[in-house]
């Protein structure tokens, strides 16, 4: 039998003591087998390497209890086991979330939590920019000092830093994030970054972040611009469509005019940065922003050269801005580039500034003509002016393989992940 014991500095409750008694093998970190009550004659295996770890559970003889922190079946060793076919008894102790949240007096349930623990920070960084609520799962490098450095200054935010919650070095600390960056902090710990004001939240049906916008591509009208000059909604809507905006995504809109689809992408839960040269612009954006309620950076300057200074986007929409740009931007994009143009002459340089990053491009022309009300209970058709939409993706699905004969074997599939440990 396995059964998984969460450690949150509590002795362990009578039914994990009883398991641990009678274990032949105990696998857990050091600082938890230090912690709990490991019988004389049971082997123990610290662990670093947790396929090694694993391994040791796999050939175990006997009972076998695994200690691990808080509760094991979140963000926990309970996926690796159960990915080796292994149906583990869980005996969970209190998730260091909820005991963060209960620290800072906050409820949870609207919080969004990420983990940067053998993952990559900037999702996490991202998900912090758009989202009022977040608890961040660390690790060493991708700590509260990294995060901090990743927010200041264009996310003013404040940090709860949850040290060894439960451990003897326990600490609970308010700063923000440029402080962060100047201190040293005890693993393991957990930050809750907030934006003030917005933290309290509102009461929701669901956990976590709020679902998306129940409409997208919205009229031109629910946005402040000057002379039109707005993404219309049907070319947003294909814009949008191919940016695919998501929770930890950050996306920049370059020549954001009224700012309507950073706003948009802001809506589906990503980050967004509106980049504009014109300071009238630029409060235009801001106004908006603040009546759609969600957070967008606005960065005023003139592109390429202010793009220098913005962190990696995942995809890019450019709304204005030759093929000088659109290079500079599919050479930073992570997944893909759109761009609109409504010059003809623009598409083949565009096509070749995208290519020429590595990006696979497609165009289309868009052309949509509007029912327009006439006198008499009649419509005309109002016809919008064409568009070029012109996209690049990073790494473009392949076309699906031509159905092949009947000798065809099926594809062994990859490995399951790794746990998230
Ligand atoms: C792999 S996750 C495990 C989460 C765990 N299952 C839980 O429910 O708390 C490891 C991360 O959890 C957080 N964590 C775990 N124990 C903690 C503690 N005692 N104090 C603060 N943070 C802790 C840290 O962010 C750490 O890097």
């Amino acid at each position: 039998m396995i059964t998984v014991v969460g450690y949150d500095g509590s002795p362990p409750p009578p039914p994990a003591a009883e398991r641990l008694a009678g274990a032949a093998l105990v696998v857990g970190g050091a600082r938890h087998l230090a912690a709990v009550p490991v019988p004389a004659g049971a082997r123990t295996v610290v662990m670093g390497d947790v396929a090694q770890a694993l391994d040791a559970v796999d050939g175990a003889d006997g009972d076998v209890v695994v200690l691990a922190s808080g509760d094991p079946g979140f963000f926990g060793i309970v996926r690796a086991l159960r990915s080796r076919g292994h149906e583990p008894e869980v005996l969970p102790a209190l998730s260091s979330v909820a005991r963060a949240f209960a620290r800072a007096g906050l409820s949870w349930d609207d919080a969004l939590v990420v983990s940067a623990h053998g993952r990559d920070l900037r999702r996490a960084v991202n998900a912090c920019r758009a989202h009022p609520k977040v608890a961040v799962l660390t690790a060493p490098g991708a700590g509260p000092a990294e995060l901090g450095r990743a927010l200041f200054p264009q996310s003013p935010r404040s940090f709860v830093v949850c040290e060894d919650l439960g451990g003897p070095n326990e600490r609970v600390t308010r700063c923000r994030p440029a402080e962060a960056t100047t201190r040293s902090w005890h693993e393991p710990n957990v930050v809750l970054v907030l934006d003030d004001g917005r933290a309290v939240g509102e009461r929701g049906w669901i956990a976590g972040a709020r679902p998306g916008p129940s409409s997208w591509a919205l009229p031109e009208d629910a946005f402040e611009h000057r002379n039109s000059v707005v993404t219309k909604a049907e070319v947003r809507a294909l814009a949008l469509a191919r940016l695919g905006p998501r929770v930890g995504d950050l996306i920049w809109d370059i020549g954001a005019g009224s700012g309507s689809v950073a706003i948009e992408c802001a809506r589906f839960g990503a980050a967004a940065i509106a980049v504009e040269r014109d300071q009238e612009s630029c409060e235009r954006i801001r106004a908006n922003v603040r009546a759609h309620g969600v957070r967008v950076a606005v960065s005023r300057g003139e592109a390429p050269a202010v793009l220098e200074h913005l962190p990696d986007p995942d995809a890019v929409f450019v709304g204005g801005g030759g093929p000088e740009v659109v290079r500079a931007c599919a050479s930073r994009a992570l997944r893909g580039v759109v761009v609109a143009l409504a010059a003809m002459e623009r598409v083949r340089p565009t096509l070749d500034a995208l290519a020429a990053e590595g990006l696979t491009a497609h165009a289309v022309q868009l052309q949509a003509s509007r029912l327009s009300p006439l006198p008499g209970d009649v419509h005309r058709l109002a016809a919008a002016n064409p568009v070029f939409v012109v996209w690049g993706e990073r790494d473009a699905v392949p076309p699906p393989a031509r159905a092949a004969g009947p000798s065809r074997r099926p594809q062994i599939l990859a490995r399951l992940p790794e746990g998230d440990t």
